[in-house]
């Protein structure tokens, strides 16, 4: 019965709520009205001033143009672009320190959750793809263990322990990190750990796993005989990867969309060529002189009398 429970109630609750949670996020963003045009640039700003230069990097950081747009998101949501320009800057020593480690955890440790997912799709296919399958094997080539070391997965370990060692240690960094923040921390730690356990130290049967894992996608269960028969430590895995999908929605795991909705990077640097109006500016109805003089006509007509001029000249 706990097997179902963790093996198949879990996961596809989690799933519905995933689903449920990042469509109502996303319209909840999308009918966010954008009051100001407010892209975060750090380069030159186009002008037709000939003196006025544009390196390629402007191009890039402060775009003019939706392609340009585009391009800088591609930079911002591939390479993290604006993580590489994580420097500080110490005004009493007048000393610039380059803290772009941060960008390399940064990157190592999403390209590799990436990886491992891939990956993992040879659970959810039969016969697996050539692709996961060329992904895995170039991944495994350390072959200095029964099964092969996933460089990815050491990657994805030591990544994480730098990221959250920075929340932890740093005192800066301590100070500004909420719980918001070390939660996916723990629940990533949890599943990538579990996930290491099974596969260099307690070895399950896969096979099981398999038969759980499609049965899950085509919607077709397996038979409790299998469920039971899967190690404990997959339950864990499964459980806490369902919490972390399941939380997602709640969470600032939410930025892989939400940096799409982000008005400070996907508009255009253009404020001197597109006037960009308040879409909560009431829409303004003009009325006729005849209208306005029948409203104040008392008024109007009493400076009137006093030899003012009253009626618009056209
Ligand atoms: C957020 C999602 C997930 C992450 C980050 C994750 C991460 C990992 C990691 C790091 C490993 C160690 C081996 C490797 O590097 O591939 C692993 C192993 C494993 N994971 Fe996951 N996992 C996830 C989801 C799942 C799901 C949904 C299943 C269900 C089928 C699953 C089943 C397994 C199994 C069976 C192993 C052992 C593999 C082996 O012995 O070769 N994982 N996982």
């Amino acid at each position: 019965m706990i097997e179902y429970v963790f093996g198949v109630v879990v996961p596809y609750v989690a799933i519905v709520i995933f689903i449920i949670g990042v469509i109502y996020r996303i319209i909840e963003w999308a009918k966010s009205p954008v009051p100001l045009k407010i892209p975060t640039t750090a380069g030159q700003e186009f002008s037709p001033l000939p003196f006025i230069r544009r390196t390629v990097y402007d191009m890039v950081d402060c775009p003019q143009t939706k392609l340009g747009t585009v391009i800088r998101m591609f930079f911002e949501v591939f390479l993290m672009r604006s993580l590489f320009r994580n420097v500080r800057y110490y005004y009493d020593k007048n000393e610039h320190v380059d803290t772009r480690w941060l960008w390399f955890f940064a990157m190592a440790f999403h390209y590799s959750l990436l990886v491992i997912l891939i990956r993992h799709m040879r659970f959810f296919t039969n016969p697996v793809p050539d692709i996961i399958e060329t992904i895995d094997w170039v991944d495994g080539m350390m072959k200095y263990w029964v099964p092969s070391i996933y460089v990815t997965g050491v990657l994805a370990l030591v990544s994480l322990a730098f990221l959250w060692g920075r929340r932890l240690f740093l005192a800066r960094e301590r100070t500004i990190s909420l719980p918001s923040d070390h939660i996916p921390l723990i629940l990533f730690a949890v599943v990538l750990i579990s996930g290491t356990l099974m596969r260099y130290f307690i070895k399950i049967d896969l096979y099981d796993v398999k038969t759980l894992a499609i049965g899950l996608f085509t919607f077709q269960p397996p038979s409790y005989e299998v469920l039971r028969g899967i190690h404990w430590l997959f339950y864990v895995h499964l459980t806490f990867v369902s919490i972390l999908i399941a939380y997602i929605p709640f969470s600032k795991l939410m930025h892989f969309v939400g940096i799409f909705f982000s008005p400070t990077r996907n508009m255009p640097n253009d404020n001197r060529v597109h006037i960009h109006i308040n879409p909560w500016d009431p829409e303004i109805k003009g009325i006729t002189w005849e209208e306005y003089y029948e409203m104040y006509k008392d008024q109007l007509d009493e400076i009137a009398e006093e030899g003012y001029k009253v009626r618009p000249e056209v």
